[in-house]
């Protein structure tokens, strides 16, 4: 497993504070940080510490807090942020700056009026800049999602060579296939001297739906790190979510990959970045939604009460959800509302459950859901 090891790189402290309306103060970032921590990521950015002064205490006390992962600052290829950054990481146990540029023809045209040559000398500049404070230097390559691979490559390998520790190949905009996206990093793998010495990133927005799908491609094609968020907040449509991709692995143990993560603390650390955030989770959420393990049609919760791996592929407990929910509505059948009715105590056999049923039916159309509540009434409506 240990080539199959994929690092958890957690960004809801930077891209996914980028929410707009859900800024984090310091103290909600130190909860926040201390849980990411204990839930195992690998890598945590604390912040990106010329951005704000409050941006910056928060990554110095972060630094101070967290006992495993290694905490991470961004900056630009600006020698001024660097500094700034090296400042803020300069407690911490094993500290990594993240510097880089944009390589797309429209980032250099349109951002930097400049040309690819001049920004290779300028990531090396930065690398080798940020390398004279830590020895841990991650390089990003904004919109490497539509950056020319053979350009993308010269850039990797001149920055490697500077001592860049980690390659991080973002799809800034969410644009790849996660097809064309695994075909990226292969063509890296394969075409950048000296990639064995760094370890290559997925880092992946969400503009289409495919951040999650795109990451696993990455690291089927040889990427060792996702950067990712709880519950795939960040910049627009936001990132990577990370038990996504954390159970996908875990779902599927013929790829031979897998993480640190302990994710019997998915679901409560999903919870508390909401509440944090004051950002509600989508109930459809995979993995962490409220409907993520609620059954509602008859033919699921017949199917589910017989046995829960009928419809399941992951078993609640796993992700720290307490059980699955059967839920009562008017497309539920006999059998949710037998196990339902059981559940607080009442027993009906056949004839008082086609009774029952149908009163139950009557209650479903006019309401969304029938709750516990509401099972003893109809069932005293039918006489029994
Ligand atoms: O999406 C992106 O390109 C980023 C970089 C700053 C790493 O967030
Ligand atoms: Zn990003």
């Amino acid at each position: 497993m240990a080539n199959g090891q994929v690092q958890i790189f957690d960004t809801t402290l930077r891209d996914g504070e980028q929410v707009p309306g859900c800024k984090l103060d310091t103290h909600n970032k130190l909860i926040i940080a201390q849980r990411l921590d204990e839930l195992g990521v690998d890598v945590l950015e604390a912040g990106f510490p010329i951005s704000s002064p409050g941006d910056f205490e928060s990554v110095v006390k972060i630094t101070r807090l967290i006992k495993n992962a290694r905490v991470c600052g961004l900056t630009r290829a600006v020698k001024k942020d660097i500094e700034v950054a090296a400042e803020a990481l300069k407690d911490a146990k094993k500290p990594r700056i993240h510097t880089g540029i944009g390589t797309s023809d429209p980032h250099i045209k349109y951002k930097f009026n400049s040309n690819r040559d001049k920004i290779i000398e300028r990531a090396v500049a930065a690398v080798s800049y940020a390398k004279s404070f830590v020895e841990d230097v991650e390089f990003y390559a904004e919109d490497a999602g539509r950056t020319d691979n053979v350009y993308l490559a010269r850039i990797c390998e001149a920055v490697i060579k500077s001592g860049a520790t980690v390659l991080n190949i973002p799809d800034t905009t969410g644009y790849c296939l996660p097809d064309e996206y695994g075909a990226k990093v292969k063509y890296l793998k394969e075409n950048v001297t000296g990639i064995d010495k760094a370890t290559l990133s997925c880092h992946c927005h969400n503009d289409l739906g495919l951040a999650t799908a795109n990451s696993i491609a990455g690291v089927l094609n040889g990427a060792r790190q996702i950067e990712c968020t709880i519950n795939g907040i960040g910049e627009r449509a936001g990132n990577t979510s990370l038990e996504e991709v954390v159970m996908i692995m875990r779902q599927h143990p013929d790829l031979n990959l897998d993480t640190n993560i302990n994710s019997k603390l998915l679901y409560s650390t999903s919870q508390l970045v909401s509440e944090s955030m004051g950002m509600p989770v989508q109930p459809n959420k995979a993995v962490v939604g409220a409907n993520a393990f609620a059954h509602s049609s008859g033919i699921h919760q017949d199917g589910v009460i017989k046995k829960r791996e009928t419809y399941e592929i992951m078993d609640p407990h796993d992700v720290g959800v307490t059980e699955s929910a059967i839920v009562l509505t008017a497309r539920s059948g006999r059998a949710a509302l037998a196990y339902r009715a059981k559940n607080i105590g009442f027993e009906l056999d056949k004839l008082q459950l086609d009774k029952v049923y149908k009163q139950f039916l009557k209650v479903a159309d006019q309401q969304k859901e029938v709750n516990d509540e509401d099972i003893p009434k109809i069932i005293e409506a039918c006489g029994l």
